[in-house]
């Protein structure tokens, strides 16, 4: 499949549809978050699923030059979150890796972040899988049989 034609159907994103979708490099999987980005139109929360080094800061990169191409994107694991606001967004990426427990995520200003028009991508989110709010896009990475593959899994609203 290609980007071209991914770019139509993720329109269902919008539609509470899932697609799949696989990216044999970096590059292509930052296209792919650059693509998921332009097709959302309203702040929202992405969640992030996938182990070590599957590429879920390589989508947020592409994901965030779509809303804000100034922003630098680097990985926020001793941070917990970082903000790239800016160009008319309000831009939050978090890094739940280090988060056990509700306290540990209360302190992390999360659920203050919930509140408005902010667009929340979240890695790790298997870590807060029960504080995710019901309509929010999911979306699982795992490795394929070629070391450089990626099957994405992008749930739309409320699924
Ligand atoms: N198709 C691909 N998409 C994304 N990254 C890929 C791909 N193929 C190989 N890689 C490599 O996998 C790694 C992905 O790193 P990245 O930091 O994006 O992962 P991550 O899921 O954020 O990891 P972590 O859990 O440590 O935060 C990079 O070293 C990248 O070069
Ligand atoms: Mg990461």
């Amino acid at each position: 499949m290609s980007l071209t034609k991914l770019n139509v159907s993720l329109q269902n994103i919008m539609n509470n549809e899932t697609i799949e979708y696989c990216t044999e490099n970096p590059l292509k999987t930052e296209e792919l978050g650059f693509l998921v980005a332009s097709e959302i139109n309203k702040p929202s929360v992405i969640a992030l699923f996938g182990n070590l080094g599957s590429g879920k800061t390589a989508f947020t990169r592409g994901f965030v030059k779509a809303l804000n191409p100034e922003a630098e994107v680097h990985s926020p694991t001793f941070t917990i979150v970082n903000d790239y606001s800016g160009n008319g967004y309000n831009i939050y990426h978090f890094d739940m890796y280090r988060i056990a427990d509700f306290d540990d995520l209360y302190s992390t200003g999360y659920f203050d972040y919930l509140n408005d028009n902010k667009y929340l991508i979240i890695e790790w989110s298997e870590n807060i899988a029960e504080y995710l709010p019901d309509n929010c896009i999911k979306i699982y990475i795992s490795r394929c049989d070629n070391e450089n593959v990626r099957l994405f899994k992008v749930y739309g609203y409320n699924q």
